[in-house]
């Protein structure tokens, strides 16, 4: 087998089953804002995340139970996921601090809440991109529970878009590897 232009002797090693996930990395990271009965917001970042429908639109994610997240969608059946660009990893990060429930991370981490267009759950001001959303459904699936919303309003910052082209490489999303390791796009290549 040829790596990045050397020939190697290669042979496959078995992957622990708690790990091989990791492989399926990057992964885009999101931060997802909600809001809980009591009236404040929290947020935190999200690596399972994919579309699952374009007509209706629909987006899926995995949250573990215990996640303040997740009971806040199941209280209020909306949230809105953030994509942030590159230069905010640190807030990120602490986005994902155990803080207790009805604390909001948002303003804790140095971010800001902005009113969404749709929903009653907040967005994140300094991200690029945001996707309104209401719950479709919820299934506990293994250690995590699949949440499948509707997005009922996206937008993104104009300066990221040329016409029908996302200038990915300008908005330079986070992906994330697995632990304290975020990825970057390098560069985009297209089929001839
Ligand atoms: C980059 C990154 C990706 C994460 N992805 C997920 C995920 O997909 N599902 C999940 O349940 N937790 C994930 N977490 C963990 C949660 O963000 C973390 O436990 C957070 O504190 C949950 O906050 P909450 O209890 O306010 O919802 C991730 C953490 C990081 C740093």
């Amino acid at each position: 087998m040829t790596i990045m232009g050397i020939k190697m002797e290669v042979k496959e090693v078995k992957l622990d089953l708690d790990r091989w996930y990791r492989i399926l990395a990057p992964r885009p990271v999101v931060i997802i804002s909600t809001i809980g009965l009591n009236g404040i917001s929290n947020a935190a970042p999200f690596s399972f995340v994919m579309p699952v429908s374009s007509e209706p639109p629909l987006i899926a994610f995995a949250s573990a139970p215990q996640r303040h997240t997740t009971r806040n969608i199941l209280e209020t059946r909306v949230f809105v996921v953030n994509v942030p660009g590159y230069e905010l990893i640190e807030e990120l990060w602490k986005c994902a601090e155990d803080i207790p429930y009805g604390v909001s991370e948002i303003e804790k981490s140095g971010l800001t809440e902005e009113r969404a267009s749709k929903v009653k759950s907040p967005g994140i001001k300094e991200c690029f991109a945001h996707f309104e959303c209401e719950l479709v459904s919820a299934h506990l699936m293994g250690d995590h529970i699949l949440i499948v919303g509707k997005v009922i309003s996206a937008d993104i910052k104009d300066v990221f878009m040329r016409g029908e082209e996302y200038l990915i490489t300008r908005s330079n999303p986070l992906m994330h590897i697995g632990g304290k390791a975020f990825g970057l796009l390098g560069k985009v290549i297209k089929v001839k």
